[in-house]
């Protein structure tokens, strides 16, 4: 099958997958996750096929809307490249991607990620930042039933990916205990450059939420 074939084929399974999704995890956050490949890609060598075919599925079946379910996503994946008849390589390469892209609270294994993979991760944790990363907190927090921000619950250092996946800690929480995380962990140029003026957006966000919570204009 063409690239291009393949490319659309997926992106229509996939949509009708996510219709029903959460806001932040959606077709819209996987096209604006495209988009951000496709703006590093300018810059990087990269298969840009394995990239694309990485992000598209990327949220197919996150483990956060199914139970801690980890291999949902996988197994739907590769169903997918079977019944198209796609190489044992190129899915193995897209399902890596799949499988590793996840920050899960920063505790996913150190091991030498593939230029594929750094560009995905790079593409999806831009989207958890700027004014969009901001949206998308408070409406996860609101869908999983979490307080806006609580004075008595400060934010924590999570031991493990079973203690981040399990806290219900106010959002305003999750910008310390994630957000203002994500800009050191930026692999390429391009994002790098990004992530700074987007930090900086998130840093004024809670220093005027801080404001206003002193009662000060
Ligand atoms: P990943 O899927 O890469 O492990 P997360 O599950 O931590 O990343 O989160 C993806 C996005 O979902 C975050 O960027 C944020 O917008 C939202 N989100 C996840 N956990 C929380 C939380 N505890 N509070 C608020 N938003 C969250
Ligand atoms: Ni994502």
């Amino acid at each position: 099958m063409k690239k291009k074939v393949l490319i659309k084929k997926a992106s229509r399974f996939v949509r009708k997958s996510l219709e029903n999704a959460e806001g932040g995890h959606d077709w819209l956050h996987v096209k604006r996750v495209l988009r951000n490949a496709r703006m590093i890609m300018k810059k990087k060598k990269a298969d840009k096929t394995i990239v694309y075919l990485g992000l598209i599925f990327h949220d197919l079946a996150d483990p956060k809307f199914n139970h801690g379910d980890k291999e949902k996503g996988i197994k739907l994946t590769r169903a997918f490249f079977e019944e198209t008849g796609v190489k044992e390589k190129t899915a193995r390469k897209v399902i890596n991607i799949v499988q590793n892209i996840s920050y899960n609270g920063g505790f996913q294994v150190a091991k030498k990620l593939s230029g594929e993979l750094k560009i995905a991760r790079d593409a999806d944790r831009l989207d958890a930042m700027g004014a969009i990363g901001i949206a998308r907190a408070f409406h996860f927090g609101g869908y999983s039933g979490r307080k806006i921000y609580d004075p008595g619950i400060k934010p924590v250092k999570y031991h493990s990916e079973q203690e981040y996946r399990e806290n219900n800690n106010p959002t305003i929480n999750h910008f310390h205990e994630k957000l203002l995380r994500l800009r050191k962990q930026m692999n390429s140029r391009v994002a790098k450059k990004i992530a700074r003026k987007r930090h900086k957006f998130l840093e004024d966000f809670l220093q005027q939420f801080k404001r206003e919570l002193k009662g000060k204009s």
